[in-house]
């Protein structure tokens, strides 16, 4: 059975002087959740912007608002990107010393946990969180920025994830490179959400986004 697509834009590519009205845009042109892309310039060497912005892009929609944080620590902060309305919580496996502690912490702040593994991270490190974890990301471009060109060797780091999922009611979702090009290699290998932040804001028009988007979710279908 196909699975259900979900595309997530990353505002990390949007126009940063108008970002509430990026937000209204994207979704009025067909986008499923919002990827909000945290950078600390300590464990990426770039810096974006924090729980305060979150909180005030929250009351501009009802999507989901899929946290990517690219920090070290992280645990400090996890109650307050969960008290700015984040629904997902994303950390990455290799910005935390104790992940299994890590991911308890998000669940018991009320929000989905999701880990996100680096392109030279193996998949073996989820094997004992499973049961701990809402979403698995796997980054297709080491992360820092956008823009950059989509790893091929993650495509099988995906497909045994899907393997390791088994039945969990776990997202896989593919981070970095994602174009229409790109989509169905990752979906073939059983990604079920697309984050794309070049590929669907360019062209700056909400006719744009729309086409932007239609192009990558047909052909991630395909
Ligand atoms: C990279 C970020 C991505 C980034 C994707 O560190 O995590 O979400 O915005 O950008 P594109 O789609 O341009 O590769
Ligand atoms: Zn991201």
């Amino acid at each position: 059975m196909p699975r259900d697509i979900k595309i997530a834009p990353s505002i990390l590519a949007s126009d940063f002087s108008k970002l509430g009205q990026e937000v209204r845009d994207v979704i009025d042109a067909g986008a499923d959740w919002i990827h909000l892309d945290v950078m600390d310039g300590h464990f990426v060497p770039n810096i974006t912007f924090g729980a305060d912005v979150i909180s005030k892009l929250r009351p501009h929609t009802d999507r989901v608002f899929d946290t990517h944080l690219m920090i070290e620590p992280v645990d400090p902060y996890l109650e307050a990107f969960a008290k700015a309305g984040s629904d997902i919580i994303t950390i990455h496996a290799e910005a935390t010393t104790h992940l299994d502690r890590t991911l308890q912490a998000i669940r018991d702040l009320g929000k989905k946990a999701g880990v996100s593994l680096n392109p030279s991270t193996p998949e073996t490190v989820l094997e004992y969180v499973m049961d701990r974890l809402d979403l698995i990301l796997v980054m297709t471009v080491n992360p820092g920025f956008g823009g950059q060109k989509f790893i091929h060797s993650q495509i099988e780091k995906t497909r045994r994830i899907r393997d390791m999922i088994g039945d969990r009611p776990i997202d896989l979702e593919i981070d970095g490179g994602v174009t229409p090009e790109t989509a169905p290699l990752v979906t073939a290998a059983g990604a079920n959400v697309l984050v794309a932040g070049s590929a669907i804001f360019k062209g700056s028009t909400v006719e744009s986004y729309a086409s932007n988007i239609s192009a990558i979710r047909s052909a991630a279908a395909s």
